[in-house]
């Protein structure tokens, strides 16, 4: 039975399994064909992408930028200053005037609400390049990234280390329940994720504040322990943290001499990740990171291109 064809990517929670399974395989055909004929098939010729950003990105920028490069479309960046979503204009009436100059909009915005109403006033697809509620672009990387180290994933463990309720966590928990992955949400008390994320991940997932959460995990997981936006929160935070870091000793304590170590970056080396973990022989940072392009290339020709999932 053909797969239905999504909008949107707002969110994985929108996705069925079939769908997030869809995407992956788009990622690898595209990556494997990249690397077989040095070029893509310029599927997405005369579409344009507009990439608006609230907040900074070095990855999500440069890879959605030069994804609609290698699949022959048109990709421009608007600043948070010259567009002030929200401030200048409100997200309803950006969207109704994006729509009529491009095929698809990448948006990263503080409030979810803004990604949601742009999907909702716009008539273009709207992905979701990060708010502060999730990040679904990146969870689908890491699966796709985890899919190509460990192949089956079915019962395999990934043991989140740090702020379990930032957007990073809780689109891992989505995007694990996808594949059939469990989670362990290893994070001290206060930041532990909201027990309806959990619920509706579809993931099997416990969470505890106890380190030993990390026995048996196949991946080791973190993120910075100071989201963009909670900079505020920044002193406070680090004085809860500290013990939460991934170091060569939290490693060893999965029990898995085969344990690998994934972050979303940007990393804040010696908080919440050592320099010998992130350099180290069990780190996936770097190819995570470069499989952001092959990710969203899939996104966007399902999107933009019309690619169907299979
Ligand atoms: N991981 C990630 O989204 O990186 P950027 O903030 O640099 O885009
Ligand atoms: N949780 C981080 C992820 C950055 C890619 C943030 O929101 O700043």
């Amino acid at each position: 039975m053909a797969i239905p064809a999504l909008n949107h990517f707002l969110d994985l929670a929108d996705l069925s399994n079939a769908q997030f399974w869809g995407l992956l395989h788009l990622a690898k055909r595209l990556k494997d064909e990249r690397a077989e004929r040095g070029a893509n098939h310029p599927i997405l010729a005369g579409k344009s992408l507009a990439l608006l950003f609230q907040k900074p990105s070095l990855r999500t920028r440069v890879s959605f930028e030069m994804g609609m490069q290698h699949l022959g479309g048109y990709a421009f960046y608007l600043s948070p200053a010259e567009v002030g979503l929200g401030t200048r204009e409100s997200a309803a009436d950006v969207a109704r005037v994006l729509s009529g100059y491009v095929d698809g909009i990448m948006a990263r915005v503080f409030g979810h609400q803004d990604v949601v109403d742009l999907a909702q006033w716009g008539s273009v697809p709207v992905i979701n390049g990060l708010s502060d509620f999730s990040h679904p672009c990146q969870a689908l990387t890491d699966i796709f990234t985890a899919w190509e180290v460990l192949g089956d994933l079915e019962e395999r463990t990934i043991a989140y280390v740090g702020d379990g309720a930032n957007n990073v966590a809780t689109s891992l928990m989505m995007a694990a329940g996808k594949v059939g992955m469990n989670v362990c949400i290893v994070s001290p008390l206060g930041y532990m994720p909201d027990p309806a994320v959990v619920e509706s991940s579809g993931a099997e997932v416990s969470v505890t504040d106890d380190l030993d959460g990390v026995q048996g995990a196949d991946l080791l997981y973190t993120d910075v322990w100071t989201s963009m936006g909670q900079e505020a929160e920044r002193e406070e935070r680090l004085a809860v943290f500290p013990p939460y870091q991934i170091n060569e000793a939290l490693v060893k304590r999965t029990g898995n001499a085969q344990a690998l170590v994934m972050h979303c970056l940007p990393a804040h080396r010696g908080e919440e990740i050592t320099d010998a973990v992130a350099d180290g022989p069990a780190s996936l940072l770097f190819p995570q990171a470069h499989n952001r392009l092959h990710a969203q290339k899939a996104i966007l020709a399902h999107l933009l291109g019309g690619v169907p999932l299979e």
